[in-house]
């Protein structure tokens, strides 16, 4: 077979000497267009699972790289005159250069045909190769030839970095927050060999702008940068490779290949420098695609066959890469919490390292990080501190000045320091949470979920069943389902509902239930489902409409959910009136029912969310247009029942932060009506998202909604909730620790399994105590396998 590879950087190098070894019979040639020592940047990070990866490719290899790389296993974060450190990260650096003059060492004893200041122009030259392989990197011109094929897609990301050496040997992967009067500067340093350094210096764009970078060349880039980190420098200079200030290209193609032609490496996916995995991606694709290639005839099968196995592992990673990036965007935002949060935030910032296996690497560090969570838990839960609704563990307001921090010291908490106290503090997700006069015993929350199995709104065994068990199973409170605030106002005919005192009783015999028999506190959530009433049961047909026994609806603005969905008239004023009462109605009965806290539905496309979103809300009164307006009825809802719901007790609105639609809310505007609300006395934002319209195209995923709780938490300085996508107890403790919410809902996991929290605190070590009638379990260990 005739190969040629299109460039020259590990991807085609490595596929190009693990090709020929694999069948010497193959014509292979590189070519790059650069000479053989010129290489762009400075050092690539590996971690030891992608060197065991990558051994089982090429052994010699990675005993080369080995030989020359610089290992370390902590991380060093410099912040506001602290430096934390945290071990057992096991990374190891090595020059680029020297990566590339192995990696040419290898093609030469395999016989491959290395061309140097070869500048392809047009790929279309070489139409008589059996396979051409596009390795020229994330500007590909291959990529760009057949354009129309691959479709690819360049998120060209906000911040600003640029790529600059130095002499200083860093003792760990060292990362550096520094604020002068531009801005924030973020550092990511690590030495590659003995006395040379990466030091890669990010800010974004308004920061780099206000430091007149813009235009900068290398010797103005340097000068800058010696300047301003003239002391982390410690002395040593930095040295310029072809260093100018870029924005980072998030790469994505929708297609990887294309006749006998395939993209490998960053020609066909980046992945951020944070998460240090370019380099791992591009070797991992060229150990793929020999991989099919020995395994199918047809070159085009095997091209097909290396794209589906690589593409979810690719997508994975730069799904990580993504949220990692995102918090170097976002990283302002952060510079409130307290050092070892803001340490704890910033490593499991990729949701890659979790609470859990963090604790696997660095159990010292987890336990001080535990330890500082229970200890500001139970300051803010103590009921005699005067409190209403202020995040526990919570970054300061914005605005309020940060506890002045020493001007410098090291704490490293690895190894053996850890104190015995440490090791017994309460894990993040059993300490206590507080708004206004309620105390929940933890922070696991059974979200709220419909059973469409009422009669006239009435709730009944099911419900006392459903949310009984799942109080018993240890939740610190537990949601009831949507409860519609008049007869009109319920989804479905099998809705539960709280318009009269006959329902009042029925759900005051759960709410005493769990009262009764567990730790659990309760929750109502009230709502209206506007244009998405009168529907079918979840599982006959989600939103669908009923076929025959249907009422009219109503919604902000006359647009049906459907096409084929009734049209909604739109609320006039007099009905807002009846609306506001029926809700207040409805508050005055959950208060006689003796529910904790009170929600206000106001997600989900429902009727209050339909006065949000300019999706659904296209009204020219006083009610529509701008969000101030689109603001006005639902905040006339709030304020009427926080009137009437008792000052002791919380309040919170579950809203859609985003409604996954172009021109629909976006997270920035969920920060504003997350501040309305605040403003108005809500005590606690749940933040899910999306379900506003019908063609919604939401992007799902682990904690695929986290981000938007994090950032209303952390930009409002409110408590929030998160939901969506939960399910395993170390991103529960992940999410809380880091300051990303003060508690986490679980909805399917719940449904799965009642007794999630028991479990989880059981598989943690810390089991929970059983009610009497379970006593005997104190002494039962189960066995599943
Ligand atoms: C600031 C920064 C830091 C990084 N840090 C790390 C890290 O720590 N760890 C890590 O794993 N990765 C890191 N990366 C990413 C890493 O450099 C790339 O992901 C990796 O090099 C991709 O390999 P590749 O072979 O696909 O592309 P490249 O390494 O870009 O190689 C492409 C080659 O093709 C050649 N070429 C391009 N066009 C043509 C043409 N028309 N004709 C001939 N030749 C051509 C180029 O000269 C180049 O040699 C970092 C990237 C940046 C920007
Ligand atoms: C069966 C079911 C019923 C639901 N009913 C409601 C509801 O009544 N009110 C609400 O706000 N969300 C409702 N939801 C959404 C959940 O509360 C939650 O936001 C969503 O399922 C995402 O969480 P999860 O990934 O943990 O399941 C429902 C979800 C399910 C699965």
């Amino acid at each position: 077979m005739k190969v040629v590879c299109l460039g020259g950087g590990p991807a085609g190098l490595f596929f190009a000497a693990l090709l020929k070894r694999a069948d010497p019979a193959h014509h292979i040639s590189v070519l790059e267009r650069n000479r053989p020592d010129d290489t762009f940047g400075f050092g690539v990070v590996f971690s030891d699972a992608t060197e065991e990866a990558l051994a089982k490719a090429d052994p010699l290899i990675t005993e080369a790289m080995g030989r020359h790389a610089h290992r370390w296993d902590d991380i060093e974060i410099h912040y506001k005159g602290e430096t934390l450190v945290s071990t057992g990260h096991g990374f190891s650096g090595l020059s680029r250069r020297t990566l590339l003059a192995l990696l040419h060492e290898r093609c030469r004893e395999a016989g491959v045909r290395l061309c140097f200041g070869r500048d392809v122009r047009d790929p279309e030259e070489f139409r008589d190769a059996d396979l051409v392989v596009a390795a020229d990197g994330a500007h590909s011109v291959v990529r760009e030839r057949y354009r129309e094929h691959f479709r690819p897609q360049v998120d060209e990301r906000p911040n600003r970095f640029v790529w600059l050496g130095t002499t200083r040997p860093f003792p760990a992967f060292t990362f550096y927050f520094k604020a002068d009067a531009h801005g924030l500067w973020r550092v990511h340093a690590y030495q590659y060999e003995p006395g040379a350094s990466t030091f890669i210096v990010e800010a974004t764009d308004p920061t780099f702008r206000s430091a007149g970078l813009d235009p900068a060349d290398e010797p103005a880039t340097i000068a800058f940068c010696e300047q301003l980190f003239a002391a982390e420098l410690a002395g040593h200079r930095l040295v310029s490779n072809r260093s100018i200030w870029r924005r980072f290209p998030t790469i994505r193609n929708e297609v990887w290949h294309h006749r006998n032609v395939v993209l490998v490496g960053d020609a066909a996916h980046t992945a951020h420098f944070s998460v240090g995995s370019g380099t791992k991606l591009a070797m991992e694709d060229a150990i793929a695609l020999v991989a099919a290639l020995g395994e199918h005839r047809a070159v085009p099968d095997a091209l097909a066959a290396y794209e589906a196995a690589r593409r979810p592992l690719v997508e994975s990673l730069q799904r990580a890469a993504q949220v990692s990036l995102q918090w170097f965007e976002d990283t302002e935002r952060y510079m409130e919490l307290e050092p070892i949060q803001f340490a704890f935030a910033l490593l499991t910032r990729s949701l890659r390292v979790t609470h859990q296996n963090l604790k696997l690497r660095d159990p010292a560090f987890v336990a001080r990080v535990d330890e500082w969570f229970a200890n500001r838990a139970r300051e803010a839960a103590d009921p005699d501190r005067p409190s209403a609704g202020t995040p526990t563990a919570a970054p300061l307001r914005p605005g309020e000045p940060a506890p002045a921090p020493p001007t410098s010291s090291i704490t490293r908490t690895s190894g053996a320091t850890g104190t015995a106290a440490a090791a017994e503090a309460p894990l993040p997700m059993f300490t206590p949470f507080r708004l206004r006069g309620l105390v929940l015993a933890n922070r696991v929350v059974v979200s709220p979920m419909c059973q469409y199995s009422a009669e006239d709104g009435m709730p009944n065994d099911w419900h006392l069943v459903h949310l009984g068990s799942r109080a018993v199973g240890g939740a610190g409170m537990v949601y009831a389902e949507m409860t519609d605030v008049s007869a009109e106002a319920r989804i479905s005919p099998w809705c539960t509902g709280l318009w009269n005192g006959e329902q009042a009783q029925a759900w005051r015999r759960i709410v005493d239930f769990v009262h009764t028999n567990s730790a659990a506190k309760i929750a109502m959530q009230l709502g209206h489902a506007g244009r998405k009433a009168s529907t079918m049961r979840m599982w006959e047909g989600d939103n669908q409409p009923l076929p025959s026994g249907g009422w009219p609806v109503v919604s902000a603005s006359p647009l049906p959910y459907f096409p084929h969905s009734p049209v909604p008239r739109e609320v006039t004023t007099a009905e807002m009136r009846t609306i506001v009462a029926d809700y207040v109605r409805a508050t005055k009965l959950a208060e006689e029912a003796g529910f904790d806290l009170l929600e206000l539905h106001m997600a989900h496309g429902y009727l209050l969310a339909s006065f949000l979103s300019p999706l659904t809300n296209r009204r020219t009164d006083s009610f529509g247009g701008p969000l101030e307006n689109r603001l006005r009825f639902p905040l006339e809802v709030f304020d009427a029942v926080r009137a009437a719901w008792p000052a002791t007790k919380p309040m919170s609105v579950r809203i859609s932060a985003v409604d996954w639609y172009p021109d629909g809310h976006g997270p920035a505007d969920a920060v504003e009506v997350a501040r309305a609300f605040h403003a108005h006395g809500c005590d606690v934002m749940d933040v899910s998202a999306g379900q506003t319209v019908a063609d919604q195209r939401p992007v799902y995923g682990r904690l695929f909604q986290t981000p938007f709780a994090d950032r209303i938490r952390h930009e409002v300085g409110m408590a929030t909730m998160a939901v969506g996508n939960i399910s395993s107890y170390t991103d529960v403790n992940t999410i809380l620790a880091a300051g990303r919410a003060d508690l986490c809902l679980l909805a399917r996991a719940h449904l799965w399994d009642p007794y999630w929290t028991r479990h989880a605190a059981y598989e943690l070590g810390r089991p929970l105590p059983w009610p009497g009638q379970y006593a005997t379990l104190d002494r039962y260990r189960p066995r599943f396998t």
